[in-house]
């Protein structure tokens, strides 16, 4: 069914502090400001999907603590569906405390706390949603294992599967995400991933064409302020960047991945899903936090409409 996207991944709380500048070790400096969010790859992605209007169900793990039923609320509040949300015993809720420098550019250690224990058994669970679902969504702040029965059930469901490799595991399998439909690194993870350089257009081609000829179907490179590429086993597309002032950086790829699966689930080809994504994303990093500045369908056209008159 069209317009369909399970997320099975993380969620964070995170603790947003503005800083003039990184503190040197054993230094205490003081910060201006400090702002308390929902975050988490997966989390993210499934609110941009849902503020664009695709029904989204989120596959997660909170923790038994005070942040657990305010995610679960959060999700909900966005139109999420919430049902196979699992709360752990005894497990912290993840958290995530991220450091965003004046020019917008940020810095963000990952407590994986409850995610840690999305299993497997978690999708299984959610076996009947996924299967009615046009497109399954993926990250790597959960166990790998329960990524790649996500590949392989989407693979066996005729599901599409979207795998954002963040943050990078350089003990990922790559043999197991065989018939993974698309796969979206950044160029650092692109070079981690394929064990190729990247740092060329040449390079960025060649290194996402030997994923490809290992099972992976399409290959989506973001290049952060330089745009992003499709690469599939014929073709290589650019996509430009969309020029705004940024305010903060964080959560960025999570409005492109996001909304590109909304896109593509809604009927797009790759390329407009990807363009349009490409303006979401810009959108996002003219406001703070991370799901604070993802905006809903009727912001983003009043931002592509502001962006055709400049
Ligand atoms: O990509 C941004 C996200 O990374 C933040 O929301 C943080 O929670 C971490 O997961």
């Amino acid at each position: 069914m069209a317009d369909r996207i399970a997320v099975v991944g993380s969620n964070m709380v995170d603790l947003i502090t503005y800083v003039e500048r990184m503190p040197n070790r054993g230094e205490t400096i003081e910060a201006p400001d400090f702002a308390l969010g929902f975050g988490g790859k997966g989390a993210n992605q499934a609110v941009a999907a849902a503020r664009l209007g695709a029904r989204v169900s989120m596959v997660t793990c909170v923790g038994d603590d005070l942040f657990g039923p305010r995610t679960r609320q959060n999700l909900a509040d966005n139109g999420i569906d919430v049902s196979h949300v699992r709360s752990v015993d005894a497990a912290p809720s993840g958290t995530a405390p991220i450091f965003v420098e004046p020019d917008g550019e940020n810095a963000i250690l990952i407590v994986k706390g409850a995610n840690a224990y999305l299993s497997p058994d978690d999708i299984d669970h959610a076996a009947e949603t996924l299967k009615a679902c046009d497109v399954i969504l993926l990250q790597l702040e959960v166990p790998l294992e329960t990524v790649y029965h996500a590949v392989a059930f989407g693979a066996r469901h005729g599901v599409q599967t979207i795998l954002n490799p963040a943050p990078a595991n350089p003990d990922i399998d790559l043999s197991r995400l065989y018939g993974l439909d698309w796969f979206c690194p950044n160029e650092s993870e692109l070079a981690l991933l394929s064990g190729m350089p990247t740092n060329s257009d040449e390079a960025v081609l060649a290194a996402a064409r030997s994923l490809i000829g290992r099972g992976i179907r399409n290959v989506i490179v973001t290049l952060g302020g330089r745009g992003a590429r499709l690469i599939t086993a014929d073709t290589a597309v650019q996509i430009a960047p969309v020029q705004v002032d940024p305010l903060d950086t964080t959560g960025a790829g999570d409005a492109f991945i996001g909304s590109f699966s909304r896109f593509l689930s809604g009927g797009s080809t790759p390329t407009q899903a990807l363009e349009r994504a490409s303006r979401y994303a810009a959108h996002a990093i003219t406001g703070r936090g991370t799901q604070s500045s993802y905006a809903d369908l009727a912001g983003f056209e009043a931002f592509c409409a502001a962006l055709e008159n400049r």
